[in-house]
């Protein structure tokens, strides 16, 4: 079998943490049942470009369950769990391209190879497989029957060229159902970027000013929970209604030109390029830190940084690389300006996947089901689905919840019962 992975020896290692997760993963375990029984996918060639880690692996599986052929390239240069991809290649037999730190020719290298297995369904974290073959294959799309998309700066690429008319396969914008964004983008990227940037740094928070630019699900998750551990948190936005709810949230909202001037702990989780950029870095105090959570690493102006300084001293510690400015103050860059989550720590914990990965599960089962219906555009999750996974997603945390009477769903139905 074709793979290109770090050391095969690790496997033992990454088949731990697979079941490590695997045990925090109840809703994607009962979906990995029924595939078993009913082989959805059944001789399905798949290609998914996802972060390769432990909960990615049980995703996977539970794919290859249900009878696909799939083949696992890397979504992130530096997102990929070495041992996890190693035990998937030896002990469950799926093939992976994907080594933590590859250079970006590695990186494209391995996204052709997932785009030669010829899928007819890909899944990407970030629309490199989808944007890659309209550009560069082509010849694949008639066979295509859809591609899901698990973030959200794909579903912002994918909606892109679906204005543009560019888009010729059917999409599933699996990061924009609510089982999604509410919980992976809010619950797990805040707990995991603060656990990036602690475990990269080893600072307390407590106490620091900490500049958030973005008040989507991430930005509301982040800020929550640094303002949970005492930090001073700051809001940048651009749109006027998160910057008003920030606001209201109890959060200093100003532009990020201000922000400069007082931050400690910057992060970028906004989806758009050069949020932090030359004016802001000739503004920051010594010391300062800069990270993004944001899923390209363009949100941070680091060739302008490069250029800046007179001198970089790179790995003061792991993920933290220190740039020494004409004027001698010190900038300090997290994880190379990429995800900091998943660089420096390991991505959302297994149970805020479990609904994320259960719905692209689930949504793969439908691209299937429905393929003779689909049109070359961007799908929300069905409500059905969305009610699987988080009535299984409650009842697996022993949460029970209320059921509407006859007459209290008559009353929500009918227009002439009121005052
Ligand atoms: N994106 C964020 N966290 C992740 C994880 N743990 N696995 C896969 N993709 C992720």
């Amino acid at each position: 079998m074709e793979h290109d992975i770090k050391n095969p020896s690790l496997a033992e290692k990454g088949k731990k943490r697979i079941e490590w997760a695997e045990r925090d993963m109840p809703v994607l375990a009962a979906v990995k049942e029924k595939f078993e029984r009913e082989k959805p996918m059944s001789g399905m060639k798949m290609s998914a470009c996802l972060h390769v880690t432990a909960e990615t692996a049980n995703l996977v599986r539970t794919l290859k369950a249900g009878g696909a052929d799939i083949v696992l390239c890397a979504s992130n240069p530096l997102s990929t769990q070495d041992d996890v991809a190693a035990s998937l290649v030896t002990d469950y037999e799926i093939p992976v391209f994907a080594i933590k730190g590859e250079d970006k020719d590695t990186f494209f290298r391995h996204l052709n190879i997932a785009i030669k297995h010829n899928p007819i369904i890909t899944m990407d974290d970030g629309a490199d497989l989808v944007s890659t073959i309209h550009k560069d294959y082509p010849q694949l799309i008639e066979n295509m029957i859809g591609s899901m998309e698990e973030t959200t700066t794909g579903v912002i690429r994918l909606r892109a060229m679906e204005k543009d008319k560019a888009l010729k396969i059917p999409v599933v914008a699996v990061n924009d159902a609510q089982t999604k964004n509410m919980f992976d983008n809010r619950y797990g990227t805040g707990q995991s970027t603060i656990d990036g940037i602690i475990r990269a740094t080893d600072i307390l928070i407590a106490g620091k000013n900490v500049v958030i630019a973005g008040y989507g699900w991430c930005g509301r998750g982040m800020a929550a929970r640094a303002a949970g551990l005492g930090g001073h948190v700051i809001v940048t936005e651009v749109d006027p209604i998160k910057g008003l709810e920030a606001t209201m949230d109890g959060f200093r909202v100003m532009p990020m030109i201000d922000a400069a001037k007082i931050g400690d702990l910057f992060c970028t989780l906004t989806g758009d390029i050069n949020v932090i950029d030359q004016q802001h870095f000739e503004a920051m105090r010594d010391g300062a830190m800069v990270c993004n959570s944001g899923h390209f690493d363009v949100e941070i102006n680091v060739n302008k940084l490069k250029e800046m300084a007179k001198e970089v001293k790179a790995g003061v510690r792991n993920f933290v690389d220190e740039y020494v400015l004409e004027d001698g103050r010190k900038i300090y860059l997290l994880g190379e300006g990429r995800l900091i989550n998943l660089a420096a720590a390991e991505g959302h914990p297994a149970s805020v996947m479990d609904m994320s990965f259960s719905t692209q599960a689930l949504a793969s089962e439908w691209v299937v089901k429905n393929k003779e219906n689909l049109e070359p555009k961007v799908y929300d999750i069905s409500k059905e689905i969305e009610d699987y996974v988080s009535t299984l997603k409650l009842s697996s945390m022993g949460i029970k919840i209320d059921i509407l009477t006859k007459e209290q769903k008559n009353y929500l139905s009918s227009w002439q019962e009121g005052t």
